[in-house]
């Protein structure tokens, strides 16, 4: 259920409101990311001072559900700025990011005469913020483009960095754009109907980021999960903003400084340390068919992998990799692994290996929040092998 704020309490929420500002090298340069509870009912008021005077549609891409839940909020703020507001709703799930998708968006917009000067607003998970910003990339050679993300993982991960995509027959995101937003608008009282397991989704990729670049954040993030659980039942809270607020900024920062992820960068600062835990993650994934891990889950437990390597090689302390465990176990159980193939798991990173000149980058932990690029060639089989069994059936 939608929780109601009452008008005092938003206006004092309001004045909380959180904006920190991400620049990158395109021609406008910057935008603001924006977050704060109830923030949704003053996007409309806010954009006009984004989008340019010449703006007249605002096409909304979102999906069924979320709509129905926060459609008609972010619709009538929009309406209210003066902008013609059309709006197309994707269907629901990971199989929707499609190249079919992606060419039913720019017949939308071509039927709705979407003009350069126009906008495309996407309000959903990653699912619809990548679909939409591909489409709003390529359209006209690119419009204007701003993310409402409502899941956690959007709100942290997915809607910053500019990286837009749909999947095809030829694998998971490999075609796409990078196109930054003009804005990002998260509303933290999105989550309060979010699924647990959205949640622990999410929670998987929060603390994966601490870990990799932040042991202040990583700290942070632990601290909410074991005071509040998943979600702050009371609601919308000021420490669940200011961390979504710093977990934007680590993620912001990344990128900031590797905005292409350059692939011959192997440093501790480099885009490619947000890969960590998705070596095995994606496998996990792929081994079970996508249909049992939610993505940050079996990135989750990919971290737990990486973790056990780092720790067999004598990189990451074990007092470390103790500290992950806990935090990860925070989040309640995970699905099993225990009837996951070890052997299977190793097959399909060899396959993984093909794709990326010949070994995997691994990324490890010298520890938390200090990452390490390891090139797979150093790394023992046997260690890798003996990571995965003990970890899956430990799961
Ligand atoms: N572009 C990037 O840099 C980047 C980074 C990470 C992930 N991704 C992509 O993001 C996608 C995953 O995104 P996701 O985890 O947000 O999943 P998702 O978009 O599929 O959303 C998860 C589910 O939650 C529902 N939902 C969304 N907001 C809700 C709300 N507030 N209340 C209730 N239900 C809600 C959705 O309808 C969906 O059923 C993947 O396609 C992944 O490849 C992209
Ligand atoms: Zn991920």
């Amino acid at each position: 259920m939608l929780r109601t704020v009452s008008r005092l309490s938003r206006r004092r929420i309001r004045s909380r409101l959180g904006t920190l500002r991400v620049k990158y090298s395109g021609l406008s340069g910057s935008y603001a990311i924006s977050v704060g509870a109830g923030l949704i009912d003053s996007i409309g008021e806010r954009l006009r001072s984004i989008l340019s005077a010449r703006t007249r549609r605002v096409a909304l891409i979102s999906n069924r559900k979320v709509y129905g839940l926060f459609g008609a909020q972010l619709e009538s703020g929009l309406k209210h700025s003066g902008w013609e507001v059309p709006t197309w709703l994707l269907g629901d799930g990971e199989r929707h990011k499609s190249l079919a998708s992606f060419e039913r968006a720019l017949r939308f917009f071509s039927e709705h005469g979407l003009e350069r000067t126009d906008c495309v607003v996407s309000l959903g998970g990653g699912v619809v913020g990548d679909l939409a910003g591909f489409a709003a990339a390529t359209y006209l050679r690119g419009v204007a483009f701003v993310q409402v993300p409502t899941t956690l993982l959007s709100q942290i991960d997915s809607s910053i960095g500019g990286k837009v995509g749909v999947n095809s027959e030829f694998g998971k995101n490999l075609i796409g754009a990078f196109h930054h937003p003009r804005a990002v608008f998260i509303d933290t009282d999105t989550l309060l109907t979010l699924p647990r397991r959205e949640l622990v989704a999410g929670w998987c990729e929060a603390i994966k980021q601490g870990a990799i670049g932040s042991r202040p954040l990583f700290k942070r993030t632990v601290k909410y999960l074991e005071t509040f659980g998943l979600l702050n039942s009371c609601g919308a809270s000021a420490e669940l903003e200011q961390l979504i607020a710093a977990q934007c900024a680590f993620k912001s920062g990344i990128v900031a400084r590797d905005e292409r992820e350059d692939p011959n960068r192997v440093d501790a600062k480099s885009r490619r340390i947000l890969n960590f835990g998705h070596t095995v993650g994606h496998a996990l994934e792929t081994a079970t068919d996508y249909r049992r891990f939610r993505h940050g889950e079996a990135v989750g437990i990919g971290m737990l992998v990486a973790g056990e390597i780092g720790k067999r090689l004598g990189i990451t302390p074990q007092a470390e990799l103790k500290s992950l465990h806990a935090a990860v176990k925070l989040l309640g159980r995970l699905p099993r692994t225990d009837d996951v193939e070890p052997a299977h798991v190793m097959s399909l990173l060899q396959r993984d290996k093909k794709s990326v000149d010949g070994s995997i980058n691994w990324i490890l932990l010298d520890r938390l929040g200090l990452a390490n690029i390891v090139d797979g060639k150093d790394i023992p089989p046997g260690i890798v092998k003996g990571s995965i069994r003990s970890v899956l059936a430990s799961c």
